[in-house]
């Protein structure tokens, strides 16, 4: 296929993501629509991982228009799926470049999907300021240059080959918004104040940055997630003195974590067999995979992390363990079809848990769209039904 039947097939088949995208009501603007349809994804993301459907491991094969075909190349790029371009912050090697698995992506073109679910929540017109945070390939910022000019866009990206890349593919396209890279968690002053802030990665609390960044009135949108899951996508009002309030839009959409906030290495300690009270509870570990309930106890055990490892006696032992403070809860299945907790450090972890869980139920076990979140100056809290209502903590001191 010779370049210009590349752009033509490209173009339709945008044509077809934008009318699946619409379809799905993710998009719902003809200017995002227009986005969608002129930005070529392909020169974003022109080699890329994508994830192999296999039971048990995850696998990402890697996809070049040489190793695909032209044809599989461009329809993987449309597709709507996430092309993972970094690993485990490393520049991957095209010379020879094999399935990987048991990585950690660290870059990538995002879901489009959720880019544009992102982009219409962000309430933008002709003349917006936005601060984009997480340049990652630069797809997303594109977008945001043809919606709003690129003269209204500065975005960050912390890692210098993603940013280069992404440089070189914007200005490939025309486009030469401020692009900085550093840590974006600091936000951008030179362009401040903007109207919108968004981020393209998940943050365990908003940071004061964004905040002071952002007009009052302006618009804070990301994901906010723990280190056992996200938490979902929140939309912050800016208000007066650095305060921001707002609700989650969901509790699906997950990011990959700020760098800087990545949990330790270490789960921390593991706690000897006789550490610890022990007593029984009516709720056992499944609560921390399913949806609603795993929020919620992501909620309370900000700094937590759980693993299954079998017992002496076969049983299987889940381990929740704060690697901040060495607190950890040990549940096993108990005789008589319940569960026994055995808690120890300076918090009761699953204690923390069950007040969580107790509170929840007492609203009718809500989804996350009930909850909201508070940031002032000097503490942030996730609520439930009102800012009045009962809360908890996000960590701020990281
Ligand atoms: C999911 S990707 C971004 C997707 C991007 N918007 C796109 O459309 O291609 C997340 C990006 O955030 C970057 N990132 C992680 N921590 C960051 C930080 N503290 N400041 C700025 N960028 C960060 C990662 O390097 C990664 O490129």
């Amino acid at each position: 296929m010779t370049a210009p039947d590349i752009d033509l097939a490209a173009a339709k088949l945008r044509r077809q993501l934008a009318d699946r995208l619409t379809a799905a009501g993710w998009l719902r603007s003809p200017q995002w629509r227009a986005a969608v349809e002129d930005i070529p994804r392909h020169e974003f993301v022109p080699r890329f991982y994508a994830e192999t459907d296999r039971p048990g491991l995850t696998t990402w094969t890697p996809v070049t228009k040489a190793l695909a075909g032209v044809d599989e190349w461009l329809r993987l790029i449309y597709a709507d799926e996430t092309l993972i371009t970094q690993f485990d912050g490393q520049e991957l090697d095209w010379s020879s470049p094999q399935p990987i698995s048991n990585a950690h992506p660290t870059s990538s073109s995002t879901l489009p999907a959720l880019v544009v679910r992102m982009l219409e929540d962000l309430d933008v017109n002709d003349n917006t300021t936005v601060l984009e945070i997480g340049t990652g390939t630069g797809y997303s910022t594109a977008l945001l240059c043809h919606r709003v000019g690129a003269i209204r866009v500065t975005s960050v990206e912390t890692d210098p080959d993603v940013a280069a890349r992404a440089r070189g593919a914007l200005a490939h396209c025309g486009y030469r918004p401020r692009l900085l890279t550093r840590d974006g968690l600091a936000g951008a002053p030179e362009g401040a104040p903007y109207d919108r802030t968004i981020a393209t990665m998940g943050v365990r609390s908003i940071p004061p940055a964004w905040v002071k960044q952002t007009r009052p009135g302006g618009l804070i949108l990301s994901t906010l997630r723990g280190w056992m899951r996200s938490l979902g996508l929140v939309r912050l009002t800016v208000g007066d003195d650095n305060h921001a309030r707002g609700r989650f839009l969901s509790g699906d959409p997950s990011f990959m974590i700020a760098r800087q906030q990545d949990a330790p290495e270490s789960l921390g300690m593991i706690p000897g067999p006789d550490e610890g009270n022990t007593r029984t509870t009516p709720h056992g570990p499944a609560l921390l995979n399913m949806p609603d309930s795993g929020f919620v106890a992501q909620l309370a055990m900000p700094n937590a992390r759980y693993f299954a490892m079998p017992a002496d006696n076969s049983t299987m032992n889940t381990y929740v363990l704060d690697a901040t403070n060495d607190a950890f809860a040990v549940l096993s299945p108990s005789d008589n079809d319940g569960w026994v907790v055995r808690q120890g450090g300076p918090t009761r972890l699953w204690d923390d848990v069950e007040k969580a869980l107790a509170l929840w139920h007492a609203a009718d076990s809500p989804g996350p769209t009930e909850f909201g979140v508070t940031v002032t100056p000097g503490s942030q809290h996730v609520w439930l039904g009102s800012p009045d209502g009962p809360s908890w903590r996000l960590p701020t001191d990281l």
